[in-house]
């Protein structure tokens, strides 16, 4: 897949710019009752001098997820194990990460809903009484043996929340969805990624940037620094309203965010399937993508802004994406 810029998944330009990562509660914007509940769960844990109970975070990629532990991580004073379901391949491994754990520290899984079901199945007693099971010696020598961990951390995060089996899901005691910025948070994201840049911008460009950024500060941040690039090149480093619309425009984000392969994605919809319903691995192989990566990235956003709607027989375009891509809408007469 070509890179796109408002793919919301992380490249390394994302992670090699941690002075853009908000370090406390309080620096973090948006997602505000997220940011209450947080509050109050980690000031009571501290007070107890116990660990704080198991946290997942669901959500579409870019939402600031990974920021978040880091940031209870953070609050907490403990330290943070950071590791992703598809690394964790054999129960050995967890068993490493965990047993390597000190008393309050707290362990992140990202992409939670990949862990190997076997691999699950060491979590639980893990979570549950922070005890894992070890298997010891060969065939009939062979024994259970029980290890205790230290109290600790686990905090989850997962694009699909549905895809969680219910046990696991059962043994967070804190469960939270991240839901896209509004135009007001994001704005005052982007402001504050110019202010850590030292760049000068208008406020107009800080307007348009955050109403291009599919609600994912992610995406602000990375079309920020693109914008910058031009401005940069073309403008002696000040981001003015018009070298930002041209580098848009240029970077081929429309108006409202999208890009590129979402078109791909509704032309794909409604000039090859008649508007829908159809599959999504029908759909997926006519524009060249993986279904997964349609499911988490694209759908969610075309969904929001209702574009979309999936229905038991599949996608449906709706009239908006008509009107959005000036075709003729004969909608739902004949279907
Ligand atoms: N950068 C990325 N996400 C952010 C957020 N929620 N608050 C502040 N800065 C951010």
């Amino acid at each position: 897949m070509s890179e796109r810029i408002v793919a919301a998944d992380q490249l390394d330009e994302d992670v090699e710019t941690p002075s853009l990562r908000p370090q406390t509660l309080d620096e973090y914007i948006g997602q505000d009752h997220v940011k209450e509940m947080m509050d109050i769960f980690i000031r009571a844990a501290k007070n107890r001098h116990e660990s704080l109970d198991h946290v997942l975070l669901y959500g579409p990629p870019g939402l600031g997820k990974t920021t978040l532990a880091n940031i209870v991580a953070n609050e907490i004073g403990a330290n943070i194990k950071i590791s992703s379901g598809p690394s964790i391949e054999k129960s050995g491994d967890l068993a490493v990460l965990l047993t390597g754990l000190e008393p309050g520290d707290i362990l992140f899984i990202d992409e939670i809903h990949r862990l190997p079901r076997v691999v699950e199945e060491v979590l639980y007693p893990a979570m549950e009484d922070f005890a894992i099971d070890l298997i010891v010696g060969k065939d009939e020598t062979s024994r259970s043996i029980r290890v205790e961990l230290p109290p600790f951390t686990l905090i989850g995060a997962t694009t699909r929340f549905g895809d969680l089996t219910s046990p696991l899901r059962e043994r967070f005691g804190v469960v939270h969805k991240l839901e896209y910025y509004d135009q007001d948070a994001l704005e005052k994201i982007c402001a504050r990624t110019a202010r850590i840049y030292d760049a000068e911008i208008e406020k107009a460009s800080i307007v348009e940037v955050a109403r291009r950024s599919r609600g994912t500060p992610r995406i602000t941040n990375r079309l920020f620094r693109r914008i910058r690039d031009f401005a940069d090149v073309l403008n002696d480093g000040v981001i003015s309203i018009k070298i930002t619309k041209l580098a848009l425009d240029k970077l081929g984000i429309d108006p409202l965010g999208l890009d590129q392969k979402d078109y791909d994605y509704l032309r794909g919809l409604i000039d090859n399937y008649n508007g829908g319903p159809v599959g999504v691995e029908s759909l997926a192989s006519s524009i060249s993508e993986e279904v997964t990566t349609i499911e988490d990235v694209y759908e969610p956003f075309l969904l929001k802004l209702g574009f979309i709607q999936r229905t038991p027989r599949g996608r449906v375009a709706t009239e908006k994406a008509y009107k959005h891509l000036n075709k003729p809408f004969q909608g739902g007469l004949f279907k």
